[in-house]
């Protein structure tokens, strides 16, 4: 871990009134992404009684699809890129989860509209692998314009965080209502990967600054920024107005559409809802 960009997150945090405690990589503890510890987590995971099991960032490793062979348990695999879906369609994943620029977390540049059925397309002649199409759905009439792209389904994540249930604090929730879609950017900040994000003071310090020392790799990054986070968020928390600058987390572009907290059940029930009337609105164009 380069003393550098210790030393760059810590007088970051300084000029906020925020103190960085955690400075050393512990080398004892578990690091993000060993493979022993993935190994370890999915043993645990095909010890339960799970339905789906889903990768990203590359291929699966083989013992994840042996394992899911072996219990009966799908493997899905997200892609960002027709490239990446041909690849996992050769490692003989069951399920696509095809996920456009829009999404919130690691990503790729293609959006939703366009790579569902470029993917669709590529993979036909292949092998008949369900594609979920990710990235940007909010509501039940994007997922029934997914599903008249050809997807089998639909895949979402950021619509979650606008839930009292979800794991958000209460001052990223003010930030999701009051932002807009293009307050949701890619970024390298966070975890050394492209990831989308909402902008804050953070993530303007690693893209924009001109005496940033750009983001670590990953796992490198991740490290760094979740050391960091931990002390923003508790100093937000805690009643530092100027720690809410800072206060970031993974969101996609479809943050532009929250504009209140609702109840994760709520959420299923207007997706519902909206599903049908838009399958009812183009039925009646049809008959038309
Ligand atoms: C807070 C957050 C964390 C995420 N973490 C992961 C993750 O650990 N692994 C993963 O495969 N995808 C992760 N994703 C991506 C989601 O699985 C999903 O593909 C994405 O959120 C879909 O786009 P949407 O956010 O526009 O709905 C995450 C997304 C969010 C918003």
């Amino acid at each position: 871990m380069p003393q550098e960009h210790r030393k760059y997150t810590r007088e970051l945090l300084r000029k906020y009134d925020i103190e960085l405690t955690t400075t050393e990589v512990d080398d004892n503890q578990p690091q993000p992404f060993d493979a022993e510890t993935a190994l370890e987590l999915l043993r645990v995971s095909f010890n339960h009684p799970i339905r789906l099991i889903a990768n990203a960032l590359g291929v699966p490793p083989k013992a994840m699809i042996e394992m899911g062979k072996k219990h009966n348990v799908p493997v899905a695999a997200l892609v960002g890129a027709k490239e990446h879906a041909l690849r996992q369609v050769a490692a003989g994943v069951d399920i696509l989860v095809v996920q456009g620029t829009e999404a919130g977390g690691h990503c790729g540049e293609v959006s939703t509209m366009v790579l569902v059925p470029e993917v669709i397309k590529a993979i036909k002649p292949i092998r008949d692998v369900p594609v979920l199409a990710a990235g940007g759905i909010m509501t039940g009439r994007q997922m029934a314009a997914c599903m008249a792209m050809g997807a089998a389904g639909a895949w979402t994540g950021s619509v979650w965080l606008a839930t009292v249930e979800s794991e958000t604090s209460e001052i990223f929730r003010e930030k999701m209502i009051a932002a807009s879609s293009r307050d949701a950017i890619r970024s390298k900040g966070r975890t050394g990967k492209p990831a989308r994000q909402l902008r804050s003071v953070w993530t303007d310090a690693w893209d924009r600054a001109p005496e940033s020392p750009g983001a670590l790799p990953m796992p490198l990054q991740s490290i760094i920024s979740r050391d960091a986070f931990h002390a923003i968020d508790r100093a937000a928390a805690a009643g530092n107005a100027r720690a809410r600058d800072l206060v970031s987390y993974f969101v996609g572009q479809g943050v532009g559409l929250i504009d209140s907290v609702k109840s994760a059940g709520a959420v299923v029930q207007e997706f519902k809802e909206e599903f049908a009337e838009a399958v009812e609105h183009m039925n009646a164009l049809v008959a038309e």
